[in-house]
């Protein structure tokens, strides 16, 4: 295991970060481009494991994949070409690899068996697994076909409408991808809004697909190969949102961030608590824009409600923000957080702990009483596995008395295996370093 240290930040975060491709968009664009006829340019594909693990699977079902550079791959798909893999598919840590494959696989006929790392074998797949059922497929797995390992016989489905008991894009995701070869069209109806990129990259392919506001029409398509630019993570932006924001004489620029529907959430949770964020160059086609983040003293605020599904992934990073905020701020309904790479509910609230800041977790959220501008102690964490907790963690070290020690960072492989060299790249004066 990799222990990484980070030590305080005295000059503040300065410069440029250009963010890598999002990852969630970068699965989605290789799933579809499998599917579509001909050769599609996917041009800022993310490097993280998670996306190598799809990259790889869709090989093993029968598409073409080469690697034109760092970051850009062609695909030689077609829906007609793909077949049975002839070994088991490893999606690695990634949930939303495993869930989108599922409904992908369903619409093949023949036998694909979904594997992936021990946290993978604890994340719930009943919500994929049930919806791909009524469609016709046969799915199998651990804990009454509820737990990976999946066993997916797909092919011969039939369309559904569906309405997801959970709010989830990846749910959301797997129905369309299997409905791409049912009978008759495919309903998804949400009643809280998820990030859209399924939907988005599907049209770039020339899908039959409606959305008209929560609901979701899919229409069994075939699929033109296509390009696309995959925009800037901003998942990844966050961590960089909170620490321009903490971190005191910071003034940041953050390139190439998608702040689209379902995605921005953490923007408005962090100028809520005061920060100082401009969005420049706002491009409503790609829905991409740069960000100027300028330290700022931030105050607690309440988290909850609709907006949980666009910054869900980012409660860990905006809880270190809440930690040195003044005073004490909520997460709600936000139970799904416990069923993440880690329990996030347990592991962020541990990871403070031990930086000397007074949370508390909850069933659905957690507390976070804020240190009122007041820099949290170094100490050691435990990444639990979890890549978000990492880096998370590691952002809480640019502002603690003393150096904060993350074990378990090689977790960060799987999302941003550039953020250490970001994170040089805009901290002048940190000794961050790993063992
Ligand atoms: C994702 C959706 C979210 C998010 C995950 C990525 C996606 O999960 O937490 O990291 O790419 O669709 P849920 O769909 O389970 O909310």
């Amino acid at each position: 295991m990799t222990t990484f240290t980070v030590e305080s930040a005295a000059a503040g975060l300065r410069g440029v970060l250009r963010m890598p491709g999002d990852k969630s968009v970068s699965h989605r664009a290789l799933l579809v481009a499998a599917r579509a006829e001909g050769r599609s340019e996917l041009r800022g594909l993310s490097g993280g494991e998670d996306v190598r693990h799809t990259a790889s699977a869709i090989q093993a079902f029968g598409a073409d994949l080469v690697r034109i550079g760092k970051t850009t791959v062609a695909v030689n798909g077609s829906a007609t070409r793909l077949h049975e893999p002839d070994r088991v598919v490893d999606v690695g840590n990634s949930g939303t690899g495993i869930r989108l494959l599922a409904g992908w696989a369903a619409a093949i006929p023949g036998l694909t068996v979904l594997v992936g790392d021990e946290s993978i074998g604890r994340r719930p797949m009943g919500r994929v697994a049930e919806p791909l059922r009524a469609m016709g497929a046969r799915i199998d797995g651990r804990a009454d076909g509820t737990l990976p390992p999946l066993v997916i016989r797909g092919g011969g489905l039939r369309g559904i409408e569906h309405h997801p008991a959970v709010a989830s894009a990846q749910v959301k995701g797997a129905v369309l991808l299997a409905g791409l070869a049912a009978q008759g069209p495919t309903t998804v109806v949400e009643s809280v809004p998820t990030r859209r990129h399924t939907e988005e990259v599907l049209i770039r392919a020339g899908a039959d697909l409606v959305v008209d506001e929560g609901t979701v029409v899919l229409r069994p398509s075939s699929l033109a190969s296509f390009r696309i630019d995959i925009p800037g993570d901003p998942s990844h932006a966050a961590f960089w949102a909170v620490a321009a924001s903490i971190v005191p004489s910071s003034d940041l620029i953050v390139e190439n961030v998608y702040v689209g529907p379902g995605r921005a959430g953490f923007v408005d949770v962090l100028r809520r608590m005061g920060a100082s964020i401009e969005l420049i160059g706002e491009d409503p086609r790609s829905h991409t824009a740069d960000l100027r983040v300028r330290a700022a003293a931030l105050h607690s605020t309440h988290v909850g409600g609709e907006e949980i599904s666009s910054l869900i992934d980012e409660i860990p990073v905006l809880s270190v923000a809440a930690a040195v905020a003044d005073g004490t701020t909520t997460f709600v309904d936000a139970a799904e957080l416990a069923v993440k790479e880690s329990d996030r509910i347990a592991t962020t609230t541990a990871g403070l702990r031990a930086l000397g800041v007074d949370a508390e977790p909850r069933p659905d959220g957690l507390v976070v009483h804020g240190l009122g501008g007041r820099p949290p102690r170094g100490g050691a964490v435990d990444a639990a596995g979890d890549h978000r907790i990492a880096m998370s963690m590691a952002i809480a070290g640019l502002i603690t008395t003393g150096p904060v020690h993350i074990t378990g960072w090689e977790s960060v492989a799987t999302s941003y295996p550039a953020f250490r060299e970001d994170l040089r790249r805009c901290v002048s004066g940190s000794a961050a370093k790993a063992e």
